[in-house]
């Protein structure tokens, strides 16, 4: 199991167990967090915006043109923002930290 950390708006942490090849927005959906996620996936929407807080944004996989392309669909872009349906949970992710955008 690997631990993903979810910081709310209220700067609380919930610590979530997550399995290697699950995505951001799938461990966020089964764990009721306040993500939207409306084309589940598809990388059509950016309403699954999120912001990596920890380091571990040198250790994702780099963004794809698609990706960055969705993103400017959303408000509040930061160097550390990122689609939760394109992350997909590694070893290397255990003990990261992100939040809703
Ligand atoms: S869920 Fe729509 S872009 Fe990620």
């Amino acid at each position: 199991m690997i631990e993903i950390n979810f910081l709310d708006k209220k700067g609380n942490i919930k610590k979530i167990k997550a399995n290697e090849g699950e995505s951001l927005l799938e461990i966020s959906k089964k764990n009721n967090l306040d993500i939207e996620g409306a084309c589940g996936g598809e990388m059509i929407c950016s309403t699954c915006h999120v912001y990596i807080v920890s380091n571990h944004i040198n250790k994702l996989k780099k963004q794809s043109d698609e990706e960055k392309e969705i993103l400017l669909l959303s408000n509040n872009i930061k160097k550390n923002s990122r689609l939760a349906c394109q992350i997909k949970v590694t070893e290397r992710l255990n003990g990261l930290i992100f939040s809703i955008a």
